[in-house]
């Protein structure tokens, strides 16, 4: 049986435990440079024990950001800035990761605290940010209130598939071993995946076998680019939560094709594939998509990550233990405590010592500890 604190080794690549930092966009990044913060903010989590560090949704392509600040891998000079981050935080014990994204429907959205709506007019006078014209696999918009996108032609899905092969090439000489897809939460891929955003007649659209198409061709591009030590995850809506679209049944056959495809290992995630409103079918509770890391993982027999809602040391043990996953990845727990790992790791009896921590906290902090206590003040 394995615990959140053994190593894995997937393909050439060891992780040291099984804590993924889940991507986090900061819209932070001009022209999809990465800069200081991206330096910064990731770095707290390798200082912080996770075993791997994802960085953010990066984009293929320009125009498949979903805003203005997202993070890019669309052109050679977006490469350079990114190695100091993944030189850190490889140096400091963390394996550096990278999500590959397109937003398709989802691009020229307003950064979360603008609104999320689409960007317009407004933008360029408040922050010299224009909108641009998003595309997808057809021309039905995300929610009420947002621009129809145009559809994607031959040449446009070609082209896509041929950035995604470009990205992942640049995330390797940026210093990336594992690459992400980003296939849920309703952007690009997962458009595809999705009847409710693919109403395509052609051959990337209709039965779950045609639209499930564009996501093992963006498979096989980055496949062929990336090196075979290296692993491959797919993040995957395991459901869109609602009547008409993505169930996990059809996710879990999804997953074994992707497996057939060199992919390694499935993010599960749910939902985002339209509207506003959050489904009446979900229920959030504590660990709420770890049955579906759970199902996939038995069903279509790939590793998987569990993730959303998880900030329990105890629970997260539980899920490895159980077999219920592979790993798990956290976001907003992390953001409020970036050593997350190395506190789980002293909560469970792991590490008793600090001696899972850098030497230049864990030198004093457990010098305290050992003073502290002998004067009975903790
Ligand atoms: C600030 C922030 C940015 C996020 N950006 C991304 C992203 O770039 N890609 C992605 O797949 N999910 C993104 N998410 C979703 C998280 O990766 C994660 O799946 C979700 O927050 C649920 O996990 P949590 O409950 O541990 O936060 C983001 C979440 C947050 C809080």
């Amino acid at each position: 049986m394995s615990g959140m604190f053994d190593a894995l080794e997937v393909r050439g690549v060891s992780f040291k435990n099984r804590i993924a930092v889940s991507p986090m966009s900061q819209y932070r990044a001009k022209d999809g440079l990465a800069n200081d913060w991206h330096l910064v903010h990731l770095g707290r989590f390798a200082l912080g024990g996770a075993g791997l560090v994802f960085a953010e949704a990066t984009a293929v392509e320009e125009a498949g950001r979903r805003t203005h600040g997202d993070l890019g891998l669309w052109e050679d000079r977006q490469i350079e800035p990114l190695l100091p981050v993944t030189k850190f935080i490889a140096a400091e014990g963390a394996i550096p990761g990278i999500q590959l994204g397109h937003a398709g429907r989802k691009a020229s959205e307003r950064r979360p605290w603008h609104g999320e709506t689409p960007v317009d007019e407004l933008d360029i006078h408040e922050r010299n940010e224009a909108p641009w014209t998003a595309m997808a696999p057809s021309s039905i918009p995300y929610a009420d209130g947002w621009p129809a996108p145009i559809e994607m032609s031959e040449t446009d899905i070609e082209t896509t598939l041929l950035a995604f092969k470009s990205a992942a090439r640049r995330s390797k000489e940026a210093g990336f071993k594992v690459i992400e897809i980003y296939a849920a939460h309703g952007f690009l891929v997962h458009q595809f995946l999705s009847s409710i955003s693919n109403q395509r007649t052609d051959k990337w659209g209709g039965n779950a076998e045609r639209r499930r198409r564009f996501a093992v061709e963006v498979a096989r591009a980055v496949r062929s680019d990336w090196p075979e030590e290296y692993p491959l995850i797919f993040r995957l809506s395991a459901t869109d939560w609602l009547e008409g679209g993505l169930e996990v049944e059809e996710v879990i056959e999804t997953a074994r094709v992707l497996a057939a495809e060199g992919v390694d290992m499935i993010d599960c995630s749910s939902g985002g594939i339209g509207g506003r409103e959050r489904p009446r079918r979900m229920k959030i509770e504590q660990g709420f998509q770890v049955p579906f890391a759970a199902r996939i993982r038995k069903e279509a027999r790939i590793a998987t990550m569990a993730v959303g809602f998880l900030w329990d040391a105890t629970a997260c043990q539980a899920v490895i233990e159980n077999g219920h996953a592979d790993m798990i990845a956290m976001a907003r727990e992390l953001l409020d405590d970036p050593n997350w790992p190395l506190h789980a790791a002293a909560l469970l009896g792991e590490d008793t010592d600090y001696a899972m921590w850098h030497e230049e906290f864990g030198y004093w902090l457990d010098k305290r500890d050992r003073l502290t206590r002998k004067l009975g003040l903790r």
